[in-house]
């Protein structure tokens, strides 16, 4: 999953260098293009690399044209233009200084570098240097901003502390990706001319730059110390495509002028399509000011103090994938008019206080691609009307395992490269090529009472939350037909009725809760053996009686998943089923009101009350916490590695796939 930049910036050289193989000698190589293999052999006896696990730097052999090694990228010309040595396990050099003629491009991603290579000082041709994923600590050393043709500079992936700001905002550089270092201190300037600026996951303590450069497509610094407000002069970068500004402690109310930036108007100027301020301290309403052409397809606003109603205007995002409104305070009834957006795959409205029914009126839904229905901790009442919702196609349709693999949610973007600083001709810069790059959206949902935060979203992601609000009525047989759910939490409602056998249809389904609620009637066999990869059960405090079903799945549950129930009996509960009835008259629920144990009721209502007490000091920050807090005990850390996915809870942190999370 990493950023093609690289790959196109050599497509770029390559259809640059086949236009000047046409009779024309590459300038810049003339002076070694006859002793360049000599060179490069000569270069390579001073790397210190492991040859086990090299596969390129190995292979470099007189016998063969220098052109035809492997990581060497030449020109159509025959000239060496530059080299990728990825993941060669080079360590350094044993003369630091032994130095090649000046390349374009220099890949040394995922070696073992501990510092600068002293050598990439005199190339003073570099368009692009990759050194990301290496071992490198402290400080960017000054000289990289005396390379004064550098576009590109990946150094993600390191131990950097430090870097000298004024240099930085002066520098010339378009792409500069410096996330997962341990950057620190104030954040003053950004290259005015880049189009690509990645600052996130550091430790900068700052308020936000003003000024943002009217190149600068994409800027993230998000997991940083920002603070203080957002700057309305962010609203002069009218090339942002996206802006992430989560997880750090931002506060104040959201420039209006923010959601206006949304705005598809041209092709050439596709307006906002990402932007992410959660987790931070924002307050006020949102602004009623998203434009007419809205072109936002990520909208990402959980965990702040955002209060008032849902902006109607939000409706004119008909392009949005994602919405995420979850750990607010806003006070509305459930947005309707967002019915129209037919794109979107996840809606989290999680634990604000939306209150009212859900039940819009009007034609069916349009609302096919929803996989991500998080609704919890709100007040919406009435019957859950599943049909209305939505017709679920991402969730009813069955898929292939082919499907499974690949298909996040992903934001591409293009990169004019007519916005090259001009200068010395290095590369054509007329050429009109484009970069692509992945933004992989990330969105907390609570699953099996975790909090859990995909880092991808997969579309065979699917979970359906509609816990701590005050739905009634008996489940929905409409549910039974979402066979691609895994997971679906009912838990603290007020649903009657049986248990519908056909939830038992959801042969997917990996985690059910249907917790706290009223549900009566025996917990049926069908639904028992229907649920193949169930892995969570919680049927704890409803109204069910007779004998658990002790088959598949059901046979690994323990006690706590049916406690608080008056008349289940037999495994894992110690209460034992008495089977003096005749078994032609199968027990009704009415006949187990009949048999209520006082005793035990008693002391279950103690245990509920001392629990209450617990939890009644969280209550007064957030609702949700109810619900969290009741299985905070039980942490599953390796639920599901297919999904790539990070769990956070609270102190506690477990790390999947970190390399993959961007
Ligand atoms: C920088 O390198 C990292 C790791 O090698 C990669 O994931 C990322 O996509 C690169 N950034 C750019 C802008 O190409
Ligand atoms: C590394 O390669 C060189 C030359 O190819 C060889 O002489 C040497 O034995 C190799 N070392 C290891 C550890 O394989
Ligand atoms: C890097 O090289 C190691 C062997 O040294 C290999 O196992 C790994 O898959 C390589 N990684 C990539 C991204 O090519
Ligand atoms: C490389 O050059 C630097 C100064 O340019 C010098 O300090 C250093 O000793 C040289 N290193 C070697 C191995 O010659
Ligand atoms: C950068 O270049 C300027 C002049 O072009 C020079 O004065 C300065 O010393 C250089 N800085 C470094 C760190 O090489
Ligand atoms: C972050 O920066 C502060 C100083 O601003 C420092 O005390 C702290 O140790 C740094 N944290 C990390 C993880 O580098
Ligand atoms: C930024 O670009 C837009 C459109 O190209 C232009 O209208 C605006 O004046 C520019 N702003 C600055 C500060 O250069
Ligand atoms: C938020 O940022 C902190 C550092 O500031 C980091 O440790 C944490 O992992 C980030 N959390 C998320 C969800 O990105
Ligand atoms: C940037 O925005 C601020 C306020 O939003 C405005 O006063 C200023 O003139 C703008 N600057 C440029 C260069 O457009
Ligand atoms: C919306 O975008 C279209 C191009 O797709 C453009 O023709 C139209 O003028 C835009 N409308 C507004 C109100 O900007
Ligand atoms: C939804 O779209 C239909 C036709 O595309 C339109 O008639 C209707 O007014 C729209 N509804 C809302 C609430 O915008
Ligand atoms: C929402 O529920 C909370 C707690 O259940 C209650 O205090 C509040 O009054 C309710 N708000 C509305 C608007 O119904």
């Amino acid at each position: 999953m990493r950023i093609p930049l690289f790959s196109c910036l050599f497509l770029i050289f390559i259809c640059f260098c086949l236009s000047m193989s046409a009779g024309q000698k590459d300038k810049h190589c003339v002076d070694w293009v006859g002793n360049q293999q000599s060179l490069l052999l000569q270069w390579k006896n001073s790397v210190v690399f492991d040859n086990a696990s090299s596969t390129k730097l190995v292979h470099w052999n007189q016998n063969v044209n220098c052109c035809l090694w492997e990581g060497v990228i030449c020109s159509g010309g025959g000239c060496v233009i530059g080299l990728d040595l990825t993941n060669e396990s080079i360590s350094g050099w044993l003369d630091d200084n032994s130095s090649l003629p000046s390349l374009l491009h220099w890949g040394l991603a995922s070696n073992k570098l501990k510092t600068f290579p002293h050598f990439l000082r005199d190339q003073s041709t570099l368009l692009a240097l990759d050194l990301s994923n290496n071992e490198i600590h402290g400080e960017i050393p000054n000289w990289i901003w005396n390379l004064s043709h550098l576009y590109s500079l990946n150094l993600s992936y390191n131990y950097l502390t430090t870097l000298d700001l004024p240099l930085l905002g002066m520098s010339s550089l378009g792409v500069l990706d410096l996330h997962s270092n341990q950057l620190q201190g104030q954040l003053l300037a950004f290259p005015e001319h880049a189009t690509y600026l990645d600052f996130s996951r550091n430790n900068f303590s700052s308020v936000t730059p003003p000024s943002i450069g009217n190149f600068t497509s994409f800027l993230s610094l998000s997991s940083n110390k920002f603070y203080g407000s957002i700057p309305e002069s962010i609203c002069n970068a009218t090339s942002l495509r996206l802006l992430d500004l989560s997880n750090n402690s931002l506060s104040g109310m959201v420039p209006r002028c923010l959601f206006k930036m949304s705005k598809f108007q041209y092709d050439w100027d596709q307006g906002l399509r990402v932007l992410s301020l959660r987790k931070n301290n924002l307050i006020g309403a949102i602004s009623d000011s998203f434009p007419r052409n809205c072109s936002l397809q990520t909208l990402n606003l959980n965990d702040n103090q955002l209060e008032g109603k849902l902006p109607k205007s939000l409706a004119r995002c008909t392009s949005l994938e994602v919405l995420d409104l979850g750990n607010n305070r806003i006070e509305d009834v459930f947005p309707c008019y967002l019915k129209n957006i037919s794109m979107l795959h996840v809606l989290v409205l999680r634990s604000n206080q939306f209150y009212g029914p859900i039940n819009c009126p009007g034609p069916n839904a349009s609302w096919s691609m929803l996989q991500i229905v998080d609704l919890a901790a709100n007040n919406f009442t009435d019957k859950l009307p599943i049909k209305n919702f939505s017709d679920w196609k991402a969730i009813t349709d069955e898929r292939n395992e082919a499907q499974y693999q690949l298909s996040p949610i992903r934001f591409e973007d293009n990169f004019p490269f007519s916005s090259l600083p001009t200068g010395e001709a290095v590369l054509p810069y007329n050429y009109r090529d484009v970069v692509k790059f992945y933004y992989q959206n990330m969105v907390t949902i609570t699953i099996k009472g975790v909090q859990v935060e995909l880092v991808k979203i997969l579309t065979i992601f699917t979970s359906l939350d509609f816990s701590c609000n005050s739905f009634d009525g008996p489940i929905p047989s409409e549910l039974g037909e979402l066979k691609s759910l895994r997971f679906l939490n009912l838990s603290h409602n007020a649903f009657t009725g049986h248990i519908s056998p056909s939830l038992g249809k959801l042969t997917n389904l990996e985690s059910l809760d249907l917790s706290s609620n009223k549900f009566t009637g025996e917990i049926s066999v069908q639904l028992a053996e229907g649920l193949h990869f169930l892995s969570f059960l919680n049927l704890s405090f409803n109204q069910l009686g007779g004998e658990i079903p002790n088959i598949k799945q059901f046979a690994t549950f323990s006690e706590s998943s049916y406690e608080g129930n008056i008349g289940l009996c037999g495994f894992p509960l110690k209460e034992k089923c008495t089977h003096e009835e005749p078994p032609s008259s199968p027990p009704t629920s009415k006949d187990f009101g009949k048999r209520i144990d006082w005793n035990f009721l008693s002391s279950e209502l103690g245990f509920i009350f001392g629990f209450g007490i617990v939890i009644g000091a969280l209550m007064f920050r957030k609702r949700w916490r109810i619900c969290y807090f009741k299985f905070v005990d039980k942490i599953f850390f390796n639920m599901f590695p297919q999904f790539y996915i990070r769990i956070e809870n609270r102190g506690r942190r477990a790390h999947r796939n970190q390399k993959q999370g961007y």
